[in-house]
């Protein structure tokens, strides 16, 4: 994606160094405009050189300046795919909702058409102040999105709200808004399921997989980024992504209570958990001693949670089911999309220890006419957004009757 950073006169200004760096280092290009109080609180140079982009502003001093500056504006407000301001002041947010172009950046701001996102920062008072608040109200009339600040102390020493939100969070958001909707999966409800299932077998073993739930919170991002509303049933340890209502659960039963109880109101399901096949027959209520001869676990079946909801789906419901296998891959993909009733099946080949922990996968969908062109190899993110693009265009192509 290309982005357009404008950076005013806060305090928090340092922090959208970091945000830079972030979104440059996941691929995308990030040219950065000063405002002259900006350029007050980091400097060009720094901006550049993280981004390997020029830094643009009013004058010299606060980045590149070009030979005909009457078009700069227009030609920046052009290259943006998405435009945001971090960390937005009082002053900029003011001027925005006004409609001023006293700059470049609040210029730029009023050419592009790119969508434009705020990340706000300042004092409390001023936070709370309802002429700021109206400004911002009127930008979100507008269709602007606001990445709300966070509560905390303040770098003024206040406490309360008005902290810039995380950079890990901003970035997220500025993907969500960038980057352009499906028309298959936008403003549809996808449940989503992720992460490996735990099975105790005393209040200190649990049997579990070596699943880490990677792929199934790129794929929430993905389906989230195309414009869907995404409900994830999430196992495992690693964080809930921004902006994704997540349930976090511990065994494929709580997976199930989770997913049955969401399932009537969505319109598709992606199955992407490793969920357990098995699990003791006996919770023990105290931990189990070791014993002297040889010891026998007796395991019974879990739910299947996609045959399950499968079972029970109404017309135009879609469900895509995951496979990790390490033999036949493609021949138990497919029994599996007919013995669950899925629309397709994403299969893994997990050979030689590939897709559990790696970086770097490949998936074959397989569907009712067979397995389709591998996707990948790519690294996970980006795994999970060509996935969603295959399966969006795929839904619009079936609704157009192709
Ligand atoms: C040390 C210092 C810190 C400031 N921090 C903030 C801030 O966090 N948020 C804010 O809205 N204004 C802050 N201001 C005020 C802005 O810098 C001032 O309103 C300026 O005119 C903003 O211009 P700009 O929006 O064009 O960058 C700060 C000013 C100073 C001197």
């Amino acid at each position: 994606m290309q982005i357009l950073l404008g950076i005013p006169g806060g305090i928090a200004a340092y922090k959208s160094a970091d945000l830079a760096r972030l979104l440059a280092n996941q691929g995308h290009r990030v040219r950065c405009i000063l405002t002259e109080a900006g350029a007050r609180f980091i400097t060009p140079l720094t901006l550049s050189s993280l981004t390997a982009e020029p830094c643009y502003g009013a004058n010299p001093d606060q980045g590149e300046w070009r030979a005909n500056p009457s078009i700069e504006h227009i030609e920046l407000a052009r290259w943006a795919e998405l435009v945001a301001v971090v960390p937005a002041t009082a002053d900029i947010i003011g001027k925005a909702a006004n409609g001023l172009a006293s700059d470049l950046l609040s210029t730029v701001l009023l050419a592009t058409r790119a969508p434009i996102l705020w990340a706000p920062a300042m004092n409390t008072g001023m936070w709370a102040h309802p002429a700021v608040q109206a400004n911002l109200a009127r930008l979100r009339s507008f269709d602007h999105a606001v990445v709300d600040p966070d509560d905390g102390i303040l770098a003024c020493g206040e406490e309360g709200s008005g902290k810039l939100a995380q950079v890990a969070s901003i970035a997220e958001a500025i993907l969500m808004h960038g980057t352009p909707k499906l028309r298959g999966l936008a403003g549809r409800r996808v449940l989503l399921t992720a992460g490996p299932t735990r099975e105790d077998l005393d209040p200190v073993r649990t049997l579990t997989n070596r699943s880490t739930g990677t792929m199934g919170i790129e794929l929430a991002r993905a389906f989230r980024d195309a414009g869907a509303e995404v409900q994830l049933v999430l196992g495992g340890e690693l964080p809930a992504p921004w902006g994704v209502e997540t349930v976090r659960v511990r065994s494929a039963q709580e997976m199930l209570a989770a997913c049955e109880a969401r399932w009537a109101g969505a319109d598709g399901l992606v199955g992407a958990a490793a969920v357990a096949d098995q699990r003791p027959e006996l919770v023990a209520p105290e931990k189990v001693k070791k014993g002297d001869g040889p010891e026998t676990l007796i395991l019974v079946r879990t739910p299947d949670i996609l045959a399950t909801l499968s079972a029970v789906r109404r017309p135009g419901q879609w469900i895509l089911g995951f496979a990790a296998e390490s033999q036949d891959h493609l021949a138990h993909a497919a029994a599996k999309l007919q013995k669950k009733g899925l629309d397709a099946v994403l299969v893994n080949d997990i050979q030689d220890g590939r897709a559990f922990g790696a970086q770097v996968n490949t998936l074959t969908p397989v569907t009712a006419q067979g397995p389709q062109a591998a996707i990948g190899p790519l690294p996970k993110a980006e795994l999970a957004r060509a996935v969603v693009e295959w399966w969006g265009h795929r839904l619009e192509a079936q609704k157009n009757g192709q």
